[in-house]
């Protein structure tokens, strides 16, 4: 039990900052509040330029633990890219397209597994799966006139594995360092986890007919879970809403909350021990990951814009857990998380995502409020609109009152 809780780095500060904020019923704020246009939820010319700009930053596109051996595969239809994730020899993964050199068929149509060669279909042209997706086979070559195999490998994608994780860009372009990416504080704090050394405990794949940004907007909403978790047992019964410590990394950010654990000692006049079990923590990896820490294990949420379609996204929840901790009792307590997580997010957070999307739809000129006490929720639309309006307010953008 000790050794399970290791990964959870005890952070005074945010702790001192949440007994502050339990005492004086304050919490972190941003500088104005933020307008934002209905339409942003539900634009195609908005969706598009969005899944641009995904395509320009590294996203995590899968975990070390799913291709643990040469040859070993995922696929993965990401933002209309179908990619190919495989683990190669001498270690380390790549990523391809999944998609064929002679006349683009897929060339691998499992979801996973493990395989020497990947053979399309289609006319039977084999690729080296775990030797770079070099060309191997082109049936009748003799009356093909002439295919050249050294320049027919597999098309790679830019990618690192860095804690564990496996990021992609999804186009061909330059890629820079994950630890560049991250930034320093982002990188150390994600280290404790121990991702590297951790399998993916469960995984559960929902698709939604909500826009990606409302998806994150709920995950790192700071004021909600009492009203919306109200249910005995549910997430709002450990939670407390509204004292909230954010840090802000740059395009990235933390939220900190309170438990309810905590706000009984403040609240009884008492001084909160250092203990990392008063507090929750989500990080959020801009632009669509999101890690929630917890004793046993990290839960990383990837939330995936439709490739066509504005109103729609797909949601992908795993549980990284470290490798040898698990013991029944753990498993157990795992499993239960997961219970109050799925009930929490598919009886409740998303069917409110769906009101607010049918809304935005029927609402075209409406705006929605995120207030200056939801700092968290204002964090990844503040950074899209630095990167996709240059940070102009105007009609469909932004408006900072
Ligand atoms: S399209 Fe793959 S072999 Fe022809
Ligand atoms: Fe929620």
């Amino acid at each position: 039990m000790a050794e399970a809780q290791t990964a959870i780095r005890m952070d005074i500060d945010a702790l001192r900052g949440l007994v502050d904020h339990i005492r004086n019923n304050t919490t972190d704020t941003a500088d104005a509040a933020l307008i934002v246009p209905t339409t942003q939820y539900f634009c195609d010319e908005r969706a598009a330029r969005e899944r641009e700009l995904l395509r320009r930053v590294p996203l995590v596109v899968a975990h070390v633990s799913e291709v643990p051996e040469p040859g070993s595969f995922v696929t993965r239809d990401l933002l209309g890219l179908p990619l190919l994730i495989v683990g190669q020899r001498g270690g380390g993964v790549k990523v391809f397209r999944n998609m064929c050199r002679h006349r683009g068929g897929k060339v691998e149509l499992e979801e996973k597994g493990k395989r020497p060669i990947f053979m399309c279909q289609y006319h039977g042209w084999s690729y080296a799966a775990a030797d770079g997706g070099e060309l191997k086979v082109v049936p009748y070559e003799e009356t093909s006139g002439g295919i050249d195999k050294g320049c027919n490998s597999l098309i790679e994608l830019p990618s690192e594995v860095r804690h564990g994780l496996v990021w992609t860009l999804l186009s061909e372009g330059e890629m820079p360092s994950i630890a560049d990416f991250l930034g320093e504080e982002v990188d150390a704090q994600i280290q404790p986890w121990e991702l590297d050394d951790s399998v993916v405990y469960m995984e559960h794949v929902m698709e939604m007919p909500i826009n990606w940004k409302l998806v994150m907007d709920g995950a790192i909403d700071s004021l909600h879970a009492q009203f919306l978790h109200n249910k005995p047992g549910g997430v709002g019964a450990r939670s407390v809403n509204h004292a909230m410590v954010f840090r802000d990394y740059g395009r990235h950010g933390k939220m900190i909350m309170a438990r309810r654990r905590l706000k009984k000692i403040v609240d009884a006049g008492d001084e909160p021990e250092a203990n990392s079990s008063y507090m929750a923590s989500v990080m959020m990896l801009y632009p669509n990951s999101i890690f929630v820490e917890a004793p046993d294990h990290v839960e990383l949420w990837s939330v995936w814009p439709h490739p066509t379609d504005a109103a729609q996204c797909t949601v992908r929840i795993r549980f990284m857990v470290r490798s040898g901790i698990m013991t029944p009792e753990i498993e157990d307590r795992i499993n239960r998380s997961w219970e109050i997580l799925r009930f929490a997010a598919t009886e409740e957070d998303f069917p409110m995502e769906e009101t607010i999307q049918r809304n935005a739809e029927a609402w075209p000129g409406g705006t929605y409020t995120y207030a200056r006490n939801e700092k968290s929720a204002q964090h990844l639309h503040r950074q899209l609109f630095k990167d996709l309006d240059g940070g102009v307010s105007g009609p469909g953008t932004l408006i900072m009152r």
